[in-house]
Parts: structure tokens; sequence; C-alpha cells
């Protein structure tokens, strides 16, 4: 048979995890992996949370609806876009990476502007949809790119994969706004800002009122639930969702009953609330402390931060894998998240700084 090759290939996070794993079982030692881009301060503690949900009910054991359970598209208007949005709005997708795959086969544009340092996945993906990228080197350089930008889409991650970098809210919606208003489609892809907000975060809210934002998120990282693939995709443009309803009706028939109830039973219950806050409270607990001992340590590339600051679960440190190898941390090189820094990034390593902050401590600690 004919295979239509896509040309993009598997990630090399992958890899490094599975060498780690094999390294680490051959040489008996328990390494710190940092390599990975999960949550691992503590996990989220479902317990009380799944006690309650019925699981013969009909709404988990036969098909849901293609657009998502309906209480879970009202549960996640009330807790992203303060009630200000509506259900119909919001498509329940197999996780973020489905939702992000989803728009860019749907939305019509020639290039995606990436960040110089950017998730691989989103190249990949872009290379199998056969859409072309393009680059742009820090967000305020995006206002003088506004001509080459129109009739395209720009990507904004925040805080970002790989560098953790986390911009002024106020600033960077200005941007955001004025893209939106001059006809660039804006997604804002930024699974990771959760962690840091609750329901409060009037974010969404206000990045909804600009009609060419799209808005994927994911809960694999705000509430530590990548193994339950389950994200949503927010758009007020009712062409762009009914078509984004069929695609994802036909390739998904519907996503996991029961991932949406658990998630569903997270954002309404008491004892979901809970268990939602205490996962975020620990988990932002800790990437502050260890983000603050990197610093003290001299550790954190400074230079990535000059008009951010480091908060999010990632940190580019001044070591290479193959040095951070030598003390058991694993770590991703950043060379691997850039196409034309590549020469530069070599020298610096990606790492997840949501890891439990004695232990962090204590590889780290072992670098004089
Ligand atoms: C920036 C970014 N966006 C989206 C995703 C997709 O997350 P998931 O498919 O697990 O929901 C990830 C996962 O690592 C990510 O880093």
């Amino acid at each position: 048979m004919e295979i239509k090759r896509s040309g993009a290939s598997l990630s090399r996070i992958v890899l490094i995890g599975e060498k780690l794993k094999k390294i680490s079982l051959k040489e008996k030692v328990d390494y710190l992996l940092l390599n990975r881009g999960v949550n691992s301060v503590v996990n989220i503690n479902l317990k009380d949370v799944v006690k309650n949900i019925d699981f013969n009910s009909t709404d988990i054991q036969v098909y849901p609806a293609g657009a998502g359970v309906p209480a879970l598209r009202e549960a996640i208007n009330v807790e992203y876009f303060n009630s200000t949005s509506k259900a119909s709005n919001i498509l329940i997708t197999a996780g973020g990476m489905n939702a992000l795959d989803l728009i860019v086969q749907t939305v019509d544009m020639d290039y995606l502007f990436l960040p110089t340092y950017y998730w691989g996945c989103y190249f990949q993906m872009l290379k199998v949809r056969k859409v072309g990228n393009k680059e742009y080197s820090s967000q305020s350089e995006l206002y003088d790119m506004i001509d080459e930008l129109r009739g395209n889409a720009v990507l904004i991650c925040d805080p970002g994969n790989p560098l953790g970098e986390k911009y002024d809210d106020e600033e960077q919606f200005k941007l955001i706004k004025t893209l939106s208003d001059n006809n660039v489609t804006v997604f804002f892809d930024s699974p990771y800002r959760r962690i840091f907000y609750n329901s409060k975060d009037d974010y969404y809210s206000r990045l909804m009122e600009l009609k060419n934002v799209v808005i994927t998120e994911s809960f694999s990282k705000s509430v530590g639930l990548s193994g339950q693939r389950l994200g949503f995709i927010h758009s007020t443009n009712k062409e762009l969702i009914d078509e984004l309803a069929i695609r994802l009706m036909y390739c998904t028939n519907g996503v996991n009953a029961f991932a949406q109830h658990v998630v569903l039973s997270l954002l309404t219950t008491p004892e979901g609330v809970k268990a939602s806050n205490d996962f975020k409270k620990a988990t932002a607990n800790d990437i502050f402390l260890n983000i603050k001992y990197l610093q003290k340590r001299g550790f954190l590339v400074e230079k990535y931060y000059n008009t951010s600051v480091p908060k999010g679960i990632f940190a580019v440190v001044n070591f290479t894998e193959e040095e951070l190898l030598k003390y058991y941390i694993g770590s991703v090189s950043l060379s691997f998240f850039t196409k034309t820094q590549k020469e530069e990034a070599s020298n610096y390593a990606r790492i997840c700084v949501s890891s439990p902050h004695e232990r962090f401590v204590s590889y780290f600690d072992a670098i004089k």
C-alpha cells in the first residue's frame, strides 16, 4: 500500500524519557525527571471526587454529545469565562493537542507565527496539516509585523513552553487586541495559566470580546489530569464552531464521558473545587520556591526573562542536557525547541520546575 507520509516526527521528549528509564533501571539510580512536561509536586486527590459519581448512569455508559457534555460546557463557561460566554461557544476536545489540531486544520491561513522558542508539537502538527510556520522573536515585535500577519494566525502561549516566561497581562492584552482588530487570528493556547489562577480570573472573558481570538485549553496541566485527555476550544465565531463541531464529531464520535464527568465534578462540587485548589496551591508553591532557588544559585538563564518573568512550570538553566545527566537530572536541550537559535540554545536545558521542592534542591545542591 502507498503511505501518505506527513514528514513529521515523534517527540524527542518521549525518547529522552524512555532512555532515562532504561539508564535508571540499569544503574539502579533514581533520576530526577525534569525532562517531562507534567506537574509532579503532588497528584490531584480524586478520592472524594469520584465517590459521588454514578458510574452506572447512562450519562457515562453511552455516547456523549458530540460537542461535549452540556453541563460541562456550561461549567466551563462559569469557571473560565465568569458566566459571560455561552455553552454553545465551547467544544470539548480530547485534550489540548486535539483542540489545536482541529483549529489548525480548520482556520484558513498560510502561516501560523510561533515564538522563537516554541513547544515542538506545534511545529509537527502544522506539518501534518500542511500549514506553514514563521517566527516572531518577542511579543512586542508583533506590532511591526502586522502587514505580514494579516490573514494569518499568531500563537500565544503564556506562561510559555519551553521558557516558562509570563508576560504582563495588560501589555499582552493590548497586543492581542491590536492583532485581532487588524484581522490577525490569535490562538491563545495557555494551558499553564490556570495553575496560578482560579475562577476569579477574568482574562478569558476579556479575550472573548476580541472577535479573532480562539482559545484552546486543557485539563492536563491546571488540574494535573493529562491521563484523562480532556480540553476545550472557545470561539465566538459561530461559523468556526459549527465546522469544528463537524470535524470533532468525525474524528472522535464524542469525547470520553467518564473523563468529562470527572472534570465536571472538579468544577462544580465542593469536593472537586477543594481537590483542584489544593493541587494548584501545592503546585504553584513549589514552582515558586524552585525558581527562586535556581535564581539564587545563578542557574537560571536570566536573559530569557528580560521582558517577562519566570513563572511557569518550565525554566531554562545554564547547563547542557549532558551536564545535568551527570547529576542524575533529566532535562531537554533547549536547542530542541527552536529552529533558528539552535547553536546558542545548545548551551542550555529546559527543566520542569513543577517538582517537590526538597527533592529538587537535593539534586541541584550536588552541583558545586
Ligand atoms: C503549550 C502546550 N499546549 C498544549 C498542550 C497539550 O496538552 P494536552 O494535549 O495534554 O491537553 C501542551 C502539552 O504539553 C503544551 O505544552
